[in-house]
């Protein structure tokens, strides 16, 4: 093991590693998810959940995870072993979520280069909707029945998913790191000219007005906080064990505390800016067509492959608009998605002693195989849909839940973790983070848990009468758990562990490629 160690890849600066911690944060939980979430729970009034549910879960959490990663150096299965043997089933769980997230988050960002496309001749003609899920995704009546294969879909995944398997290939400095080094700053000025064009537009005002006019009644609904933390969960990729890989990559003396403020607050800002240029562009279909903002308010796909197309049509120079909205989409679910994939490949590689190719062919490869016999026929985007809202609600959550529950109380490793994060941050991090993940985030997400609970069996997820297509949602969640548990108990060759002691460290290079 104490080869493997001194082999371990390393971030070539610190520059590099945020970019790509920001890279994974930024994805399709800002630009399609944020908006809408927080138009229904609120408006302006919303910010005041968010802030809460940032502050006390989403960076004492980032804060947790980055801890645990750098001081045992290896990815969620093997750094949760190191913590205590048996909480290497909450890593392996970690990575069958990522499995699941992986398979179809490639789905949509290869719908998005398809649309990318689509805006140049404005394909969808005068009924995007249709064209959707007519013509492009062959949509069937019957949810959860596959009987057809559709092409147009299964080229766009697979060539999203060769860039995705290339750039892992590629190695953690030489290919996620270079990709964020590039892809990050490119869609910093894509989408500064998206927003500037969309505040420019007519009616821009009355759309930011109907984003941020403050309901205050709001804040005293439970489900407004409940989805405050949620949006943060998904849009910080805590829970999932991305920042514990990332950060396995990290030098002995990187401040882990301000790196974590600086990835959330980039996350934040950016989510913020995604939400000015989606509703000051819903602004101006909802003047153009003399209605309010709330009836053209969508979220997830029918915001980004319904309403925006739509606008697209009807706006000037609409296709540079939506190439550029599309392009955005694809890079900010691009890196987002490398994360999610590096997690599964790097499990695999800890735990097996595999090569990084091998794997990276093996284990990204079967990913790449699932997600495209699943996604593309014509009952994928009704699998999508269901994998989506179960594996987030009875998955990150709740494996989020069990990482805390387990350090802060079963094993009570807070103060050793805080002490090694303090030594090597500018910021100590004091008694709020201890209080954070001891009593607050438990409490929040157990609470989160009982109200998603109940209101799943109110009433069928999604309307959808198919009880297949909802036991697949149960299925898949309950699954990850399960096969996390089960990968937990198998003897992999690199079994050696060193129960609660932190990875010595691995010498000169790690402290120079930090430094630089
Ligand atoms: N954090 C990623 C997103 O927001 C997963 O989409």
């Amino acid at each position: 093991m104490a080869q493997q160690e001194a082999g371990r890849q390393q971030w070539g600066s610190r520059l590099g590693f945020l970019m790509s911690a920001i890279g994974s944060a930024i994805g399709l939980g800002n630009i399609w998810r944020f908006p809408a979430v927080t138009y229904e729970n609120g408006g302006g009034a919303f910010i005041v959940p968010y802030l809460c549910a940032l502050l006390t879960a989403g960076i004492p959490l980032l804060i947790l995870e980055y801890t645990i990663g750098r001081r045992h150096r290896a990815s969620p299965p093997g750094a949760l072993r190191r913590l205590r043997r048996p909480a290497e089933a909450i890593g392996w769980w970690q990575v069958a979520i990522c499995f699941v997230i992986a398979a179809y988050y490639a789905a949509i960002l290869a719908w998005a280069v398809r649309y990318t496309g689509f805006s140049v001749t404005k394909a969808w003609g005068d009924d995007p909707e249709g064209f959707l899920f007519g013509e492009f995704l062959h949509t069937t009546d019957d949810p959860g029945h596959i009987s057809e294969f559709v092409p147009g879909v299964a080229w766009p995944l697979i060539a999203v998913w060769v860039v995705v398997l290339v750039i892992l290939a590629l190695g953690v400095r030489r290919g996620i790191e270079k990709a964020n080094m590039v892809f990050i700053p490119l869609l910093v000025v894509f989408f500064l000219i998206l927003v500037v064009r969309a505040l420019t537009l007519d009616g821009a005002g009355t759309g930011l007005q109907g984003l941020f006019q403050p309901d205050w009644g709001a804040l005293s609904d439970g489900g407004v906080w409940v989805a405050a933390y949620g949006q943060i969960f998904f849009s910080l990729s805590v829970g999932f064990g991305i920042m514990i890989t990332y950060s396995s990559y990290l030098g002995r003396r990187s401040d882990l505390t301000g790196s974590a403020l600086v990835a959330a607050f980039a996350n934040s800002s950016f989510e913020i800016l995604a939400g000015v240029a989606v509703f000051a562009t819903l602004g101006f279909m909802a003047v153009q067509s003399g209605v309010g903002v709330g009836e053209v308010t969508d979220s997830g796909v029918g915001l980004a492959f319904v309403a925006f197309p739509q606008i697209i049509s009807e706006m000037p120079m609409g296709a540079l608009f939506g190439v550029l909205f599309f392009v955005s989409l694809v890079i900010a679910g691009l890196t987002s998605l490398i994360s999610i994939v590096q997690v599964i490949v790097a499990a695999f590689e800890d735990r097996t002693g595999m090569r990084r190719v091998p794997a990276v062919l093996s284990v990204g490869g079967a990913v790449a195989v699932v997600s495209v016999l699943l996604f593309s026929n014509d009952s994928g985007l009704h699998f999508l849909d269901v994998a989506d809202h179960f594996i987030n609600q009875y998955g990150i959550v709740l494996a989020g839940l069990a990482l805390v529950i387990t350090v802060s109380w079963v094993l009570r490793r807070l103060p050793v973790l805080q002490a090694d994060a303090d030594a090597t941050s500018a910021v100590g991090l004091g008694v709020w983070w201890r209080l954070c993940l001891g009593i607050v985030t438990p409490l929040v997400l157990t609470w989160m848990m009982v109200d998603s609970l109940t209101g799943e069996f109110d009433e069928n997820y999604g309307g959808y009468s198919s009880s297949f297509l909802l036991w697949s949602g149960w299925a898949v969640a309950a699954g990850a758990l399960v096969v996390g548990v089960l990968l937990s108990l198998v003897r992999w060759r690199h079994d050696a562990g060193t129960d609660g002691e932190p990875v010595p460290a691995t010498g000169a290079t790690t402290v120079e490629t930090e430094e630089r």
